[in-house]
């Protein structure tokens, strides 16, 4: 699949069919999630592949951000290897969770298979029902199924308006 096409086209599903999603599919989506780039290639992600029934239901009373039930999801975390996090450190953790995120979906588009990233879940909760140990953050939520839906494009900000030459506000001219 062509790689702009899917950026273009890819778009977030909130309405998934009761079909299952294969492990080899899964396995492919996290395959391309760790060769996303990384900072200072420390593998830090953990990814945690929830595709049972009654862990999926138990999670999503403390996942508002989550409408329908997926076929499965995936918790992204980072297990850091410092053990106290200066804000900095945390915010690239952060950021190696979310490049892994977008490796996920557009993956996953790739194989025909809806996804949309979460961030709206309770952290404590989460923790407690996937036994998540104390040195490793959950940073965001993936789910995946066949879509249900297909949704028009929600507007982009043109480039003009958000991009700028040299210095901040200075138009961008081609
Ligand atoms: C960091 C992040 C957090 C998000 N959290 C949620 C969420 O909690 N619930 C949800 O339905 N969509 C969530 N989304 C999906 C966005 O709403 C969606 O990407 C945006 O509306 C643009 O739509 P598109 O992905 O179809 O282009 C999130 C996306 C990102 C990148």
């Amino acid at each position: 699949m062509d790689l702009i096409k899917a950026i273009r086209e890819r778009r977030s599903i909130r309405k998934y069919k009761d079909k299952p999603v294969d492990d080899n599919a899964i396995e492919k989506i996290i395959d391309a999630a760790r060769w996303a780039p990384n900072a200072g290639n420390y593998n830090s992600w953990r990814f945690i592949i929830i595709t049972s029934s009654a862990q999926k239901k138990l999670l999503l009373n403390f996942c508002p951000g989550i409408d329908d039930m997926p076929a499965a999801l995936i918790v992204i975390c980072a297990k850091p290897k410092q053990k106290k996090l200066k804000e900095a450190t945390r915010l690239m953790y952060m950021a190696d969770c979310a490049i892994a995120a977008q490796n996920i979906v557009l993956t996953a588009y790739s194989l025909n298979i809806g996804s949309c990233i979460v961030v709206s879940f309770a952290d404590k909760a989460l923790r407690e029902i996937l036994e998540i140990p104390e040195d490793v953050q959950p940073y965001l939520m993936v789910t995946l199924g066949y879509p249900r839906e297909t949704p028009e494009p929600p507007a982009r900000l043109p480039i003009s308006e958000i991009t700028y030459r040299n210095s901040y506000g200075k138009e961008w001219v081609k």
